[in-house]
């Protein structure tokens, strides 16, 4: 009798305490209703380009060839004369979902987003598109119509290869990027004669957003040493060079363009992402155009470069977890004051939704904020 009432009891506790887990952990993070905040001043840029190379490690795209030069020799110069770069940490789980997630709208992984699968959010959230004017985006289908959902109105634009047409790259991953440079290409030839296009295009707060599978793919296929995954660089490095020159002619060179490239997350020596391996977690960032500090030099050995990039000055190891990157820009320090004081009240209003959820759902005698 006694062993019996033993099993039961323990049984109990362990489903108390296997079910508060998922009470815990598995809940999503995001509040909802804050009050947004902006700063008054002329924001530097009138446009974001924003260049995800999926699946790129940090070094893969920093280390030179042997011989000294560099297999990305554009974004290399971009590096060393006009842009600042760095090296951002992703978080695990190191997936396209979440890495997206994180760069766009800014929030950790959403557990509860685990029962549900890898490939939508499954809350509603707020993003940076959402906030735009307008926003086009061009890639994956796994990953665009995510950020189209969670907007409100009409002004996310997506542009996807059919997913069942992803075939026409099972040969070389990398027609997956062409196939992006090429739309981005025709896009802007047709708005040179379309006008109602073109001025939606002169506005100001728009977003470019080109999601690049293909260096991903191949690392999956071949692992980040193949000669593909390394040529595939190569390919979006010549094709960013091509879309930068492009999106400048088109506007003119006005100086209003702000650039950045990134990664979702990198990948292991045997083709693999999902864990916390640095190899995973370090990816690269390079920022560059309005608003944007120039390479500035140093003698100084830097972190993260063990034989890549000496001399000039990482800015950054990106962790920014709601602080401003200052480093990153150039403007006045009443812009970067402006800024900071900005991003202080948007942070507080998370917390104040926070307080009122905990607020009502708590007996009212137990509710103690902190001091
Ligand atoms: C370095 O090697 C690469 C190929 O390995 C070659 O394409 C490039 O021209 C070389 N650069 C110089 C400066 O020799
Ligand atoms: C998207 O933006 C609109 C306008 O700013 C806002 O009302 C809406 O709540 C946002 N969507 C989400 C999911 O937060
Ligand atoms: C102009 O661009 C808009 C938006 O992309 C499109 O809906 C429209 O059909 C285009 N007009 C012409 C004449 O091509
Ligand atoms: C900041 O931008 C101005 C032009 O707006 C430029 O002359 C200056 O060199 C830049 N400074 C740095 C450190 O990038
Ligand atoms: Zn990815």
């Amino acid at each position: 009798m006694n062993i019996i009432i033993f099993f039961l009891v323990g049984l109990i506790v362990h489903v108390v305490f296997f079910l508060s887990i998922f009470d815990i952990y598995f809940t999503s993070p995001l509040v909802h209703g804050m009050t947004p905040w902006a700063t008054p001043l002329e924001p530097p840029a009138s446009r974001l380009v924003l260049v995800v190379a999926d699946g790129l490690r940090a070094d893969s795209l920093f280390t030179p060839l042997n011989n000294g030069s560099s297999r990305t020799s554009y974004l290399r110069r971009v590096i060393e004369e006009r842009g600042t770069w760095g090296v951002s940490h992703t978080r695990v789980p190191t997936e396209s979902r979440p890495g997206h997630v994180a760069l766009i709208a800014g929030f950790y992984e959403d557990v509860s987003a685990v029962a549900k699968g890898w490939k939508e959010n499954p809350v509603e959230f707020d993003s940076v598109f959402n906030e735009s004017r307008h926003t086009w985006c061009w890639g994956s289908p796994d990953i665009l119509p995510m950020f189209a959902k969670g907007a409100s109105g009409d002004h996310v634009y997506t542009y996807t290869y059919p997913a069942e047409e992803e075939d026409f790259a099972s040969t070389d991953a990398s027609k997956l990027d062409t196939w992006v440079f090429t739309q981005v290409k025709s896009f802007f030839q047709s708005a040179k004669s379309n006008s109602s296009l073109k001025a939606s295009l002169l506005e100001d707060k728009n977003i470019f957003f080109l999601h690049l599978l293909g260096i991903d793919t191949n690392g999956h296929a071949h692992r980040p040493m193949s000669q593909e995954y390394l040529d595939n660089i190569g390919l979006v490095d010549s094709g960013v060079a091509e879309t930068v020159a492009l999106i400048e002619d088109f506007f003119g060179y006005d100086g209003r363009t702000a650039y950045v490239f990134t990664s979702d997350h990198g990948m292991t020596n045997w083709g693999s992402h999902g864990a916390g391996h640095p190899s995973e977690t370090l990816t690269p960032l390079v920022v560059w155009g309005a608003g944007v500090n120039h390479a500035q030099r140093v003698t100084e050995p830097q972190p993260y470069t063990d034989g890549y990039l000496q001399g000039v000055k990482l800015s950054t190891l990106l962790v920014s977890q709601g602080l401003l990157p200052l480093s990153y820009l150039n403007n006045t320090d009443r812009f970067k004051a402006e800024s900071m004081y900005t991003n202080a009240f948007q942070v507080l209003e998370q917390f104040k939704v926070k307080m009122t959820q905990k607020k009502e759902s708590t007996l009212s005698f137990l509710f103690t904020p902190f001091q």
